[in-house]
């Protein structure tokens, strides 16, 4: 499947209500907040809104890095910024990629890894996860130029322990990214590691605790050595002056941010005990999204049927994953409809 119609599938029904052909779908496809960002970002981004956008943005967006750098215990140059987590993973798969160098990837994991290591000619080694997801072993490849471990897992939403993850690094020459797109709601984050080891990268995004996934910004963690590498390569302005300022307002209001996840977890839990009740067996999840499956049945038609009364959940058309649906946490609402429909169509 070309990477076009990967994105268009990943975008579906991505702009409710704006285009004329198009419907207000209850989105829960893409890992989106449901939950608006925070006052004070929208403050910022409308006070940035001035005669300076006239100027070019900074170009290590270094009001962010500096706020970054203290609210996650590192030095400035320990960060890269980009114009989300997506930019970040171009840009490092690009710095350390040349045809032919052999990479690791997790299956199943983010479709995005293998689509740019595929556009490097890398060499993909891919290590197939567990009945439960879990890393086997095979995981650690000493040659491998970069390894992938999305933590937590995307789709499965299921979470690795730092102190595992240490052990993984220890085993490798090459670079090890850690993606924690979703981990502010889990537990425990790999940040620390970049002080003990030269070769690991953490990745963040605000895409999804701060609900800024309109903006694209992420943030990359490493020795600066690394950062420095990578810097190299990035476009000269990959962030604009508003997201820019919008990140750091974020920043600046983590509470926000930790009182929608608050909730997120809540709904996340409900919704596990009413899937299982209906029959599905759910992963555990750490992120805002759960995996619910129905062994050996293909649930192509309940996403069919889901989308035909108005629901946006994601399914993957792959012999692994074909008995099951990714489901983004929404709001207690939007679940409560979802889950209504769901009952509907599976009984
Ligand atoms: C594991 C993972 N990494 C990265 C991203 C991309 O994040 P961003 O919106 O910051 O590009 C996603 C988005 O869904 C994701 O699931």
């Amino acid at each position: 499947m070309s990477y076009f119609r990967k994105n268009i599938e990943k975008m579906e029904g991505y702009c409710p209500g704006e285009q004329p052909h198009e419907r207000d779908y209850i989105k829960l496809n893409t890992n989106e907040n449901p939950y608006p960002p925070s006052p004070k970002v929208i403050d910022r981004i409308k006070e940035g809104a001035n005669a300076l956008l006239r100027l070019y943005p900074s170009p290590m967006a270094d009001p962010l890095r500096k706020k970054a750098a203290e609210v996650y215990g590192v030095q400035q140059d320990n960060i890269l910024a980009g114009n989300g987590a997506d930019d970040l993973l171009s840009i490092l798969v690009r710095s350390f990629v040349n045809e032919g160098d052999f990479v690791v990837l997790t299956d199943p994991t983010y479709t995005l890894y293998d689509t740019l290591v595929t556009i490097q000619e890398g060499n993909i080694f891919r290590v197939s996860l567990t009945d439960d997801f879990d890393i086997p072993e095979e995981f650690i490849k000493r040659d491998a130029k970069l390894t992938f471990l999305a933590n937590p897992n995307s789709p499965s939403g299921t979470f690795i322990p730092v102190k595992r993850i240490e052990g993984f690094v220890k085993g490798m020459n090459g670079v090890l990214v850690v993606d924690e797109a979703y981990v502010d709601f889990a537990c425990e984050t790999a940040i620390p590691l970049i002080h003990k080891y030269p070769n690991i990268i953490v990745l963040r995004t605000f895409s999804k605790s701060f609900s800024l996934a309109g903006l694209r910004i992420g943030l990359a963690f490493a020795h600066h050595d690394l950062i420095q590498g990578m810097t190299k390569v990035k476009d000269s302005y990959n962030l604009n002056r508003l997201s820019i300022a919008a990140a750091t307002a974020a920043l600046d209001d983590i509470r926000w941010m930790e009182d929608n996840v608050a909730k997120i977890k809540k709904t996340r839990e409900s919704l596990i005990v009413s899937l299982s009740t209906m029959g599905f067996k759910v992963y555990p999840s750490q992120s805002n999204f759960i995996l619910a499956k129905i062994p050996d049945r293909n649930l192509r038609d309940v996403y069919e049927e889901l989308k035909r009364r108005g629901i946006l959940v994601r399914y993957f058309d792959t012999q692994r994953l074909q008995d099951c649906i990714r489901i983004t946490i929404g709001t207690d609402h939007e679940i409560s409809v979802l889950l209504r429909e769901i009952s509907r169509i599976v009984k």
